[in-house]
């Protein structure tokens, strides 16, 4: 089923086909031919080209392309589904969904469980939505900001928050009463063999996303996913540097450390936690 968007500017519904929507005020947008939504207006945009950009984007996906996120995915997919069992036709959002590596896994655990749903990928960078496009093209992408998501009030069933920034006032003005939000975050120990040959003291970020999300979301359960993979050659070491934030940060004697080696072990360690809107 088609997810119903509605307008950035006025959030009245929209209508149309695959090419084109408008409001009833008039508002009209065409898909772009990659098939995605552009439904971010120009007074959203803090700058010419927010989000992520092409080169992280690329980053991204070459390094979770290997697979050693997988059974990570396959996790947050499983809950996913579960949560969506429990209503007629949810409506789930991905917001922040990156190149749609963890919202394609969704849609394809959706799918087998043989029920209606409408599932939509959202991110503020056109970069990470295009790519998104060629994962898959069974769901609806919209290039938006997550500050103002063009859906109406209290009208998502689900809405998924993978590595991104949370921003309660809009999850709960778009989420029904008693609806969740899965989150999930990097704990204590994620790629913590990484740190430690990168940084002389590994710091630890003690995130408690109920800190955030408190006033307007009730935590319903935390759940660890933690395993080890590895990294066997430099290539694939270089791939996971272009893609974290850490390998941003890196300063040449770290880097020196890391050339050295020729396979890592690591430490996959994520929070998925559930909140209920209030
Ligand atoms: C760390 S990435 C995570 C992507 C994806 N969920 C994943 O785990 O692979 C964070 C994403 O949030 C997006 N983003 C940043 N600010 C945003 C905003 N205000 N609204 C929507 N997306 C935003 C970025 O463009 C980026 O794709
Ligand atoms: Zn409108």
């Amino acid at each position: 089923m088609t997810f119903q968007l509605n307008c950035p500017v006025c959030l009245e519904s929209l209508q149309g086909d695959k090419k084109h929507l408008e409001c009833s005020n008039r508002h009209s947008y065409d898909a772009a031919k990659q098939g995605y939504w552009n439904l971010l207006l120009a007074n959203q945009k803090r700058s010419k080209d927010p989000g992520d950009n092409a080169e992280m984007v690329q980053a991204r996906r070459k390094f979770l392309a290997l697979g050693h996120y997988q059974p990570l995915a396959d996790t947050i997919a499983e809950r996913l589904a579960d949560l969506a069992a429990q209503q007629n036709t949810p409506r789930i959002l991905d917001m922040g969904c990156g190149e749609g590596y963890y919202t394609h896994r969704m849609q394809q655990r959706l799918e087998l469980t043989g029920n209606d749903y409408q599932l939509a990928g959202l991110d503020i960078s056109k970069h990470a939505v295009k790519a998104a496009c060629n994962q898959t093209k069974a769901l609806t992408w919209i290039v938006a900001s997550g500050a103002r998501m063009p859906v109406a009030d209290a009208s998502l069933d689900l809405l998924t928050v993978l590595f991104s920034r949370l921003m309660p006032e809009e999850f709960s003005r778009t989420l029904k009463p008693g609806a969740e939000l899965l989150i999930a975050y990097p704990g204590e120990d994620h790629l913590i063999e990484l740190r430690d040959l990168i940084y002389d003291e590994v710091r630890h970020s003690g995130f408690k996303p109920e800190s955030v999300l408190g006033e307007q979301f009730e935590l319903v359960s935390t759940e660890p996913v933690k395993y080890s993979f590895t990294l066997p050659d430099k290539i694939q070491i270089s791939q996971l540097l272009a893609m974290t934030p850490h390998g941003w940060r890196i300063n040449q004697a770290a880097r020196d450390r890391l050339a050295k080696l020729n396979s890592l072990e690591l430490t996959l360690d994520v929070s998925l936690a559930r909140f209920k809107r209030r």
